[in-house]
């Protein structure tokens, strides 16, 4: 079974809006259209569906997708309980019920014939047939099916099926702007302006890299990690070795490729 996490409104996340995201995402959710997010790991797609529940006053149900994931885990089963089976909602029907925004991420990693189920919901009925039950529950208000993926990161065999897609309003995502990307890095891993500058020109430059070897290039996520490890009084090139380069690469090639990119960018 996988884990469904049900966000509270405490407070705000923080989130920066790079582009447009936030009034499309706000536009599609007032119309009930489901959302497609697309872009690179670790580039603000959660940390983003996480703010606009929030904003939006909405409970928010998350669901990682790997290709063990079958409809029941999605909708819920039978369960014995006592010696009664007893029937338990699984996070979409949750979602469905209470008009929650359901999250699915990495939607490709789900199998095709588990991803089905999301067909009459995406589009116009806003539907959930639940077979093992005999009923068809309609989408409370405020339900939104949001999903993501990593275009660049998968087999044409995982491909979201077309009439999945054509459901769907798709936002793209991309790291952000150098300025605002250093001004995240600052906030999140708690460092100083000059600090995050330079950890942001080193991942540009890795950024810029065309057939490195290098299946991810670094995300504002491993940069937050080697900031972290700044402020714990690491230096700059340490960080980076351990938190950007180990991660990204297991080649030794490559690894010394970056090393020796550290030790232009980041050696102080
Ligand atoms: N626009 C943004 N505003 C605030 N934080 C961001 C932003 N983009 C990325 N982050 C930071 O980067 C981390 C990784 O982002 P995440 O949302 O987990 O990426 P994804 O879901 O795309 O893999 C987040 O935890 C957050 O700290
Ligand atoms: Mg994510």
């Amino acid at each position: 079974m996988d884990t469904a996490t049900n966000q509270k409104h405490d407070s705000q996340p923080y989130y920066v809006a790079v582009n447009d995201e936030e009034k499309i995402f706000t536009a599609a959710f007032n119309q009930g259209l489901s959302i497609l997010l697309k872009g690179p790991t670790g580039c603000g797609k959660t940390r983003f569906v996480e703010a606009m529940a929030h904003k939006l006053r909405r409970p928010l149900v998350t669901v990682s997708c790997h290709d063990d994931l079958t409809t029941a885990d999605l909708v819920g089963r039978f369960l014995l309980n006592g010696g009664k089976t007893e029937w338990v909602d699984g996070p979409l029907t949750k979602a469905v019920r209470e008009g929650a925004i359901c999250y699915l991420d990495e939607v490709v990693e789900a199998r095709k014939d588990t991803t089905v189920v999301l067909h009459p919901l995406a589009d116009y009925r806003r539907q959930l047939p639940l077979e093992r039950l005999g009923i068809t529950l309609d989408a409370a208000p405020g339900f939104c099916l949001v999903v993501s993926y990593n275009p660049g990161y998968q087999s044409v065999l995982k491909d979201l099926k077309d009439s999945t897609r054509q459901r769907m309003v798709a936002i793209e995502f991309d790291f952000p702007a150098p300025e605002v990307e250093e001004r995240i890095l600052a906030v999140e891993a708690g460092i100083s302006a000059a600090d995050a500058a330079k950890l942001v020109r080193f991942a540009q430059a890795i950024r810029r890299l065309e057939n490195a070897g290098l299946r991810e290039v670094a995300s504002t996520r491993v940069l937050i990690a080697a900031g972290l490890l700044m402020r714990e009084g690491l230096s700059a090139a340490v960080a980076a070795k351990t938190a950007i380069a180990g991660p990204l690469s297991d080649d030794a090639q490559v690894t010394k490729g970056l090393i020796k990119m550290i030790e232009v960018y980041l050696n102080d």
